[in-house]
């Protein structure tokens, strides 16, 4: 291989460096700039978030324009089988999630990722203030036509959420809440997610929370695949073909310890009726910022309780603050006392406690004070708990550009096999 094609690989502005490993085959390694998420995005972030912006401005584009406009469900689909979600399914979806941002009663919310306004609609008449940003141009004009009391829609993407636009947005205010609702699978990876989490952390006023809501949980990701295929192989292909960014709930914790405030983590189980995959698979997170220090609760084993252990919990739960673990979650555990998320939600009703997630055993719910644990006091992940999207973008999307790049440099002359050192398959 005649050295003229590494240096032309070399000279590209995204490429650090390149070597052969074959007599046609070439290493590339990206810049650090290329992927960077901070101060300025890097070029090869910012394709991957305009990938899914242009899926997203396709889907509200073809949407169904005869959709009630607070139950706009385009693209929400069953993974197994394409189909719509179901109406009441949805319905409920949206209920708990305002029940989960109402839970504290916010008076000025920032919405990233506010989509066809699910939640912002349900939510704005009770806050003052409620900025919504979206990367979709349709649905943010849509939004703005709707003249909704209180809203202000931005076109912004999540990490512009310091921006001119926004600020002005927020009339210079502090939002007692950031939501981030069913956003995160678009986000390229732990970095991104690192800044826009980060940032909301330092956003958010004194007391205030950012709810990272309806994400997948990594620590179920083969069960998801196992779901939608009983068989391995074909499990095993739904995995290498995932899109998605899907974490571990640990991963905001790690975030949520080096901010600059005290901020205590509190994981949610999904509790709504219907068995889906948004039921099983996905989790809340809501981290709450400088709260008032909660007393430590008791905890109590649930294999423990006797008789109902449903009214046995409550009676717990009514008595003081109290941790009751190891519930087995009934729609991931084969296990005759498991409980569905729903039942032990409605066992707590006007207790105050909620259904969390136990962040070891994320089969296991829990019932717990909604206040959470001490984001320092959570052991972090590890790195195998982490999909990272961009990796697979730029293992196609780098060659691309760099055949283009090879063919303006040497034109007529065959490029290498090229391949991509970074991520986990760095050197
Ligand atoms: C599944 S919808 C969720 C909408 C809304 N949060 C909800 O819970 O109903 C995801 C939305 O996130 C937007 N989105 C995707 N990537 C984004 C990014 N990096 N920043 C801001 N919005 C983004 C999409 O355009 C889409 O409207």
């Amino acid at each position: 291989m005649p050295e003229p094609h590494i240096d032309a690989i070399s000279s590209h502005p995204w490429v650090e460096r390149a070597w052969h490993t074959g007599a046609d085959e070439v290493v590339i390694q990206p810049r650090a700039e290329a992927l960077a998420v901070h101060p300025v995005l890097g070029p090869l972030v910012r394709e991957h978030l305009e990938h899914w912006s242009e899926v997203y401005e396709w889907i509200y584009r073809t949407s169904d324009t005869a959709q009630p406009a607070d139950l706009d469900l385009s693209g929400w689909r069953a993974s197994d089988t394409g189909e719509p979600l179901p109406r009441e399914h949805m319905v409920d979806w949206i209920d708990r999630t305002v029940e989960l941002v109402r839970e504290a009663k916010p008076r000025c919310v920032l919405e990233l990722g506010c989509g066809s306004g699910l939640l912002l609609r349900h939510l704005h008449a009770d806050v003052e203030r409620y900025v919504g940003t979206d990367v979709s141009e349709v649905v943010v004009e849509r939004l703005r036509a709707a003249a909704l009391s209180g809203v202000r829609p931005v076109i912004a993407a999540a990490h512009e959420l310091g921006s001119p636009q926004v600020v002005e947005a927020l009339s210079g205010r502090r939002p007692d809440c950031v939501l981030l609702n069913s956003v995160t699978q678009c986000f390229p990876g732990g970095d991104y997610l690192d800044a826009v989490v980060g940032a909301a952390l330092e956003l958010v006023s004194d007391g205030g929370r950012v709810i990272v809501g309806d994400f997948r949980h990594a620590g179920l990701a083969d069960r998801y695949y196992r779901w939608l295929e009983p068989d391995d192989e074909a499990a095993a292909l739904r995995a290498a073909a995932d899109e998605e960014f899907v974490f571990d709930p640990r991963l905001l914790a790690r975030i949520a310890a080096r901010a600059t405030r005290p901020v205590s983590v509190s994981v949610r189980a999904k509790t709504m009726a219907a068995d889906t995959e948004l039921t099983r698979y996905r989790c809340d997170v809501v981290l709450h910022v400088s709260a008032e220090p909660a007393p430590r609760p008791a905890v109590v084993a649930w294999h423990t309780l006797t008789g109902d252990r449903l009214t046995a919990a409550r009676a717990l739960v009514e008595a003081g603050p109290v941790v009751v673990s190891g519930i087995p979650h009934a729609l991931l555990e084969d296990d005759p006392e498991g409980v569905r998320p729903h039942v032990l939600r409605a066992c707590l009703a006007g207790t105050g406690a909620i259904v969390g997630l136990d962040l070891d055993h994320p089969t296991r719910l829990q019932v717990c004070p909604p206040t959470g644990t001490p984001a320092g006091e959570i052991l972090p992940p590890s790195d195998a708990t982490t999909q990272e999207p961009l990796t697979r973008f730029v293992a196609h999307r780098l060659p691309e550009v760099v055949r283009d790049h090879l063919h303006r440099m040497l034109p007529g002359v065959t490029p290498p096999a090229l391949t991509v050192a970074y991520g986990r398959n760095a050197r």
